[in-house]
């Protein structure tokens, strides 16, 4: 056995803080602006932008997020983002420390102090620090934190000639957890890493039953060859605010005859295998088409025109509809 002889250096409070400098120099990253219930506080350096390693969202996973967009000074339909984020905080046993008018009031800020006009907001809520237990430790303080940065960004390619999925050899979360918006995305980090290494876009998620799930950060749905938009049922998937506000601008497709029906369904495999249009939706991908599943073609081969006129339908509400919040910069 060699023994290594290179000492590691004790630390003052300054190394450390150059050192978080250094590393930030090193990997570069455009994070604009990061709030902190801890710090009680919002920064703009990188470097500063930190938890305590033993909040138990750290060390354990136990934390909730969302992501809301920010488009053209505009925050687009927080509120949804937000009745999600409280419904994941009760379902992890989390308490709350703002209130949610409070956590409003800070996002709306943080975002301010970002001075960035597009992008995407993320959010958590932490168990806290104070020991290295399972369970929160006693006395600890939820911590509630806001990132605002550039936003998830997909390749032309994408919009311009569809994206190619692969379904996933990784088993599907159980309900329970998959409908929670936790930190706990091991399952969705594994299929993402997977469906790369294997060549394709993104991964799916399959369930026990060989009913289609979901995407890695995104949902899926279908247009079938005879015009239903359909979609899986929210009881074992994660509550996509995209998805549902996609199924309330979908009808105004009904209305023009581009679309015959809209239906929230299980949709077995091989159903979903052979329909015209296959969609991936998300705040941040908003809504692209799958031409490829696996080996398979899917429709045409080319993006459909259901998945063009649902994206024009959600540009729209994300410019210019009723679900936008001003941002006082
Ligand atoms: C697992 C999963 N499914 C679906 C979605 C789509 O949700 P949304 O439309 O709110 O971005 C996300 C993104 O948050 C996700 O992480």
């Amino acid at each position: 056995m060699t023994v290594s002889h290179t000492t590691i250096p004790a630390l003052t409070a300054d190394d450390v803080l150059a050192r978080l400098k250094q590393l930030r120099a090193r990997q570069p990253v455009s994070y604009s602006s990061f709030y902190s219930s801890q710090l009680g506080g919002i920064v703009t350096d990188p470097a500063l932008m930190v938890l305590p390693f033993d909040d138990h969202m750290v060390h354990r996973g136990h934390g909730i997020f969302d992501t809301a967009g920010l488009i053209n000074g505009k925050i687009y339909d927080l509120e949804a983002h937000l009745d999600r984020f409280l419904l994941s905080a009760e379902r992890s046993k989390l308490r709350l420390g703002p209130s949610r008018e409070e956590m409003r009031d800070i996002i709306v800020k943080t975002t301010a102090a970002s001075g960035r006009r597009d992008g995407s907001i993320r959010y958590w809520l932490s168990s806290g620090p104070g020991s290295l237990e399972l369970t929160p430790a006693a006395g600890s303080e939820p911590g509630f934190f806001v990132m605002v940065f550039a936003g998830l960004v997909y390749p032309d390619r994408w919009l311009t000639q569809g994206a190619r999925v692969m379904t996933t050899t990784y088993p599907i979360k159980a309900p329970v957890y998959a409908i929670t918006k936790a930190t706990n995305y091991l399952p969705n980090v594994l299929m993402q890493m997977e469906a790369k290494e294997a060549g394709f876009d993104t991964g799916v998620f399959i369930d026990a039953d060989d009913h289609v799930g979901e995407g890695s950060n995104m949902n899926v749905a279908f247009i079938t060859k005879d015009a239903v938009l359909v979609h899986p049922t929210f009881d074992h998937i994660l509550a996509g605010c995209t998805s549902l506000r996609m199924l309330e601008l979908a009808n105004v497709l009904c209305d023009r005859g581009l679309l015959k029906a809209i239906e929230v369904r299980d949709i077995p495999v091989a159903e979903a295998r052979a329909s015209g249009e296959m969609l991936l939706m998300g705040s941040s991908v908003k809504v692209v088409s799958i031409v490829q599943w696996d080996d398979q073609v899917i429709g045409d081969g080319k993006p459909g025109p259901v998945a063009k006129a649902l994206l024009q339908l959600l540009d729209d509400d994300m410019r210019s509809g009723d679900r936008l919040i001003d941002v006082p910069y």
